[in-house]
């Protein structure tokens, strides 16, 4: 693997699409946002009337996806769709058509052609494990349960929607629950991440140990 990448997963919720983003901008590096790919291929499906149990009709729609991420916009068929893949709906489509393997297979390439110098920061459940396993830092971003639901539950109330905590904190530990328990691509710590939990840590402090480990890796 010629271009550097660091890789960054953990649960919902755990700031790491934050964090991995501010780490980007510090070094000068690409960002992925991986499950972005799994929310585009969600609501993507759900406007073409696919059903995301439909793991061909979903493969297919994955393979063919229209998109195209330009700064903070997300386009799908040149239309922006940033605000409408981050709804509460669409992140369980994202985790019901993670767990199909022709769904990951599709999105496969188009993760690694992300890869482009100077580097990459790529953020999701599998960028260590199945999409970047050469990676020469790889991060396990995590925070305590109570944490990460009361984290979505100020997102979701900054963004003007309605949020319900006990509703979101039942929905975190589905989705965890299934973003672990499946045959492919589970979530999971790997024996070679630094663990970086973030409970009693703000934003800053965890871009900053994150560039030590990469300053003491290179
Ligand atoms: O990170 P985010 O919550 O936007 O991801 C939405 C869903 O996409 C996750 O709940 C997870 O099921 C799935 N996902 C995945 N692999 C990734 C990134 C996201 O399975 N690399």
């Amino acid at each position: 693997l010629l271009v550097p990448v660091i890789a960054v997963d953990g649960p919902s919720a755990s700031g790491k699409g934050t964090v991995a983003q501010r780490v980007a901008a510090a070094l000068g590096f690409h960002y992925l946002d991986s499950g972005a790919l799994y929310r585009l291929a969600a609501l993507a499906a759900a406007r073409a009337g696919v059903p995301w149990d439909d793991e061909n009709g979903v493969a297919n729609v994955a393979q063919t996806l229209d998109v195209k991420f330009d700064g903070e916009h997300i386009l799908l068929c040149d239309s922006e769709v940033s605000t409408a893949i981050r709804t509460e709906s669409i992140g369980v489509g994202a985790s019901k058509v993670a767990a199909l393997p022709q769904v990951r297979a599709a999105l496969l390439e188009r993760q690694r052609a992300f890869a482009q110098v100077p580097g990459l920061v790529a953020d999701g459940r599998d960028m260590g494990s199945v999409v970047f396993p050469q990676a020469p830092l790889k991060v396990f971003l995590t925070a305590s349960a109570g944490v990460r639901a009361e984290r979505r539950y100020k997102q979701l109330l900054a963004r003007g929607e309605e949020a319900d905590l006990t509703a979101i904190t039942a929905d975190l530990h589905a989705r965890d629950e299934r973003d672990r328990a499946r045959s492919v691509a589970p979530l999971k710590q790997l024996p070679d991440a630094h663990l970086l939990d973030t409970s009693a840590m703000d934003i800053e402090a965890a871009v900053q140990q994150i560039l030590g480990w990469w300053q003491a890796a290179n």
